[in-house]
C-alpha cells in the first residue's frame, strides 16, 4: 500500500508528511519532530493532555489521524506563544502559579487558548465547559479557571 503524502503546517512551517495515515498525529509530533510539549495521557481522547489546535479549534493529537491533515493547520504548545513573547494565557498561568506537577498544563493552556478565540470574556461555566476534557489530577482547576479570567483582561 502506498503511503500517504500530505501538506500541513505545524506551529506556521509548512511541512510535508509521507507515511502511515493512520499515525495519530501526537506521535508524529513528540516523536518525529520532537515536540514533546503535547503529552500523551490516554492515548484515547479522553483525558486532553495531547490538546493542540487544527485549524484553531481544540482537538486530541491522540486521536487525529494524520490522513486527516492536508491543507491543515497545527499548533501546539511550541508555538502558542510569539517567539519570546508569551501567549497571554501562558502570562497568566505564570502569574497565577497554576501548575502543580504541571503534565496536563499544555493541554490546558491549549483548550484555554482555543476557547478565547471563540470567547474572548469566558464565564466560569463557559471556562468549565471548553475545559471539561483536559482531567487534572492535582485538581488545579480553580487556578486555571482564575488564570483563563486573567488572559481574557
Ligand atoms: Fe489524547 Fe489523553 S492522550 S486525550
Amino acid at each position: 500500500m502506498a503511503a500517504l503524502r500530505v501538506q500541513w503546517t505545524i506551529n506556521g512551517v509548512s511541512r510535508r508528511y509521507a507515511g502511515d495515515g493512520e499515525q495519530p498525529l501526537l506521535w508524529v509530533l513528540r516523536d518525529e519532530l520532537g515536540l514533546t510539549g503535547t503529552k500523551y495521557g490516554c492515548g484515547i481522547g479522553a483525558c486532553g493532555a495531547c490538546t493542540v489546535h487544527v485549524d484553531g479549534a481544540a482537538a486530541r493529537a491522540c486521536s487525529v489521524p494524520m490522513s486527516a491533515l492536508a491543507g491543515k493547520r497545527v499548533l501546539t504548545a511550541e508555538g502558542l506563544g510569539r517567539g519570546e513573547q508569551l501567549h497571554p494565557v501562558q502570562q497568566a498561568w505564570i502569574e497565577h502559579n497554576v501548575p502543580q506537577c504541571g503534565y496536563c498544563q499544555a493541554g490546558q493552556m491549549m483548550s484555554a487558548a482555543a476557547l478565547l478565540e471563540r470567547v474572548p470574556r469566558p464565564t466560569d461555566a463557559q471556562i468549565d465547559d471548553a475545559l471539561r476534557g483536559n482531567l487534572c489530577r492535582c485538581g488545579t482547576y480553580e487556578r486555571i479557571r482564575a488564570a483563563v479570567h486573567r488572559a481574557a483582561e
